[in-house]
């Protein structure tokens, strides 16, 4: 009876993971989204404006918390005023995106 109360619960678990998997990150959309980002960041994630900084490749969390950093105006200073004005018109699932979108290229730019 114990392994039917176990079976049971394990699949609560994996019923209550499915949601989440279902909003995950999407690349194309990103990819999409990503198009006024480009004249910054450049169209591969390579910055075409010196000072600037690269995306592709960097690390998807630490996409997604710099977004919210400037969004919510955590990151000031510096250029980040620049930044804090492209995050604000962004979604929780704009940023999801965009980061999955720049995270997924090469870092060397191609
Ligand atoms: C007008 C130019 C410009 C545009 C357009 C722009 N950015 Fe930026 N971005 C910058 C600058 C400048 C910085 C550095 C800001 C700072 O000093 O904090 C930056 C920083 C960032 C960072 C932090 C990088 C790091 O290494 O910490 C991310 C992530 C980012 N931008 C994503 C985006 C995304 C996604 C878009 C499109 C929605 C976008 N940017 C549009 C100029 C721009």
């Amino acid at each position: 009876m114990s392994f039917k109360r176990y079976t049971i619960a394990a699949l609560f678990v994996l019923g209550s993971t499915v949601p989440a998997l279902s909003v995950a990150a999407d690349v194309e959309a990103g990819e999409a989204r990503a198009a006024v980002c480009a004249a910054c960041h450049g169209k591969n994630g390579i910055a075409q404006i010196p000072g600037y900084p690269n995306l592709a490749g960097q690390n998807e969390q630490y996409l997604v918390s710099a977004l919210k950093a400037y969004k919510n105006k955590q990151r000031s200073g510096g250029n980040a005023t620049i930044m804090q004005s492209q995050a604000t018109g962004l979604s929780e699932e704009d940023i999801a995106n965009l980061a999955a979108f720049y995270a997924s290229l090469p870092a060397g730019g191609k």
